[in-house]
């Protein structure tokens, strides 16, 4: 299997095997809303989906729009996100969604730049908002993805140092139709299929060109440098 063929490989497994998550769109529907995907991938950080679930339920349900986010009474946010830790994040929420609603008319921004500028919005959830909510090419790197890509590659080189090289693997695969379909299944793949430890290879997608399972050693990728 060459590069070329891994995004075909990949969405057609996604398409057949996709998690159904209450931010995101099937296969071929339109794009989630924007804020779905934004709340969605700021709960998402450092937090497992099943916990995050009950909490988006909760949050959506509150507050369905930015602009009731934006309006909501601060104390009553940050309680709601009590659980979810990492409480940074949440008074980020409120100052986000305060600066689409007053600095943006209630909408986000449709390109990674323009989200990067938003409080609490770094290189990865602007890259995977743009990607998931707006379908724009956008290169979506988080832990689960450099796992994948650092086993397709057998990329030899020790992170965090070479993240940018891996970086550029990831941009060589990233197809320019689909990018958000194609980094939620690198993210299903990774947290399904090429785990951490013991990858089911006889399940995935893309096996047959995956350098690491050739080599028969894919769980030491990625490589990380020496503590
Ligand atoms: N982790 C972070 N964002 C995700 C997404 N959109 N789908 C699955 N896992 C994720």
């Amino acid at each position: 299997m060459s590069v070329d063929a891994v995004p075909e490989n990949l969405l057609a497994w996604y398409d057949a095997h996709h998690r159904r998550l209450p931010w995101r769109a099937a296969p071929g529907e339109a794009p989630t809303d924007p804020y779905r995907v934004w709340l969605s991938e700021i709960m998402l950080q450092q937090t497992t989906v099943a916990a995050v679930k009950p909490y988006f339920d909760r949050f959506t349900t509150r507050w369905p729009t930015v602009t009731d986010l934006a309006r909501a009474d601060e104390g009553e946010v940050m309680a709601a996100w009590a659980g979810l830790g990492y409480y940074a994040r949440a008074r980020n929420l409120i100052a986000c969604a305060r600066a689409v609603a007053d600095d943006h008319g209630g909408r986000f921004p449709d390109s990674e730049a323009g989200l990067r500028a938003l409080p609490g919005i770094g290189d990865y959830s602007a890259a995977a908002i743009a990607a998931i909510a707006f379908g724009r090419r956008a290169v979506v790197v988080d832990a689960n993805v450099e796992r994948v890509a650092s086993r397709l590659f057998a990329f030899d080189e020790a992170l965090p140092r070479a993240r940018p090289a891996l970086r550029a693997l990831v941009d060589r695969i990233t197809p320019d139709a689909r990018a958000g379909d194609f980094a939620q299944a690198m993210m299903d793949l990774g947290s399904s299929i090429c785990t951490v430890r013991a990858p089911q290879c006889l399940l995935c997608p893309l096996s047959a060109g995956c350098a690491a399972r050739i080599a028969g050693n894919p769980e030491d990728y990625p490589v990380k440098a020496a503590k």
